[in-house]
């Protein structure tokens, strides 16, 4: 037996080799962070709904064609995925005032926007991951014109989806964080969505209560994180392929 090998450690995942060329194998960990890594905790069971969440949401995309990383789930905690060459940006797609825009823009957390706002930020956590615009994007040869468009078209589709997926279950989506890798093929490369969608990467409200069902619950000390993020994978219908252990503590 040989161990496998560690490809990358981040704050909520690691990433390690898959069983063959071309794979990774993305695991889920119970860990929480936030304000860049400020504040931590482990929250039991996190790793195990984020995953199956995440699993059920690139699933849908895809079958509607957004193409993405995710081929199949491995474990509890682990999800076979497609390499890519990522794309060192945060795509943040906006409905609702919330968060750091109504923070840094002195805007009313809740006020409905006209239109969706979409805005990068550079991934990088010693820079503090600082917003960007399209032209800092080009220049510094972080994605291409067609590319930056690509990412608009599908981060929009992805946005109208959700919205419609969340709404059927009377959640409301107001904002979230998606990521983007590069495939080649031959000598021509394509975008796709990478990473994971969660309640950590997304703001989800119920829609009659008003109740915050995602990482807003840990950020803000608001308690009841985990029965929070297994409130929505119930709504979505696969709370019942959770283990027993996770569902037995929650309703
Ligand atoms: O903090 P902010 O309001 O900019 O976050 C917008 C959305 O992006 C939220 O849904 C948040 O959970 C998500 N986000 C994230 N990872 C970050 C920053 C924001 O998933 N590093």
């Amino acid at each position: 037996m040989t161990r496998r090998k560690k490809l990358y450690e981040g704050k909520a995942k690691i990433l390690y080799e898959g069983p063959e060329p071309g794979t990774i194998i993305q695991y889920f960990k119970d860990d929480a962070t936030a304000f860049n890594a400020q504040k931590k905790a482990t929250l039991e069971g996190k790793g195990v709904l984020n995953n199956k969440i995440s699993e059920f949401i690139m699933t849908r995309l895809g079958a509607i064609g957004v193409t993405n990383h995710f081929i199949r789930r491995l474990s509890l905690r682990e999800q076979l995925v497609r390499e890519v060459e990522i794309i060192p940006l945060e795509v943040v797609c906006r409905n609702i005032v919330a968060g750091s825009l109504a923070t840094r823009l002195g805007q009313e957390e809740g006020a409905p926007l006209p239109r969706s706002i979409v805005e990068f930020y550079l991934k990088d956590d010693k820079l503090g991951d600082p917003m960007v615009t399209e032209e800092h994007i080009t220049a510094f040869n972080w994605a291409t014109t067609q590319e930056i468009d690509d990412i608009l078209a599908m981060t929009l589709r992805i946005n109208d989806f959700l919205s419609g997926m969340f709404g059927a279950v009377g959640i409301t989506l107001v904002d979230f964080k998606i990521e983007f890798g590069r495939v080649w093929e031959g000598e021509f490369s394509r975008v796709i969505l990478a990473d994971e969608i969660s309640p950590d990467s997304c703001r989800l409200w119920d829609t009659a209560t008003g109740n915050k069902l995602d990482k807003d619950r840990f950020r803000r000390d608001l308690g009841d994180v985990i029965e929070s993020y297994a409130e929505v994978a119930r709504r979505l219908g696969i709370m019942k392929d959770m283990p027993t252990v996770i569902q037995g503590g929650l309703h």
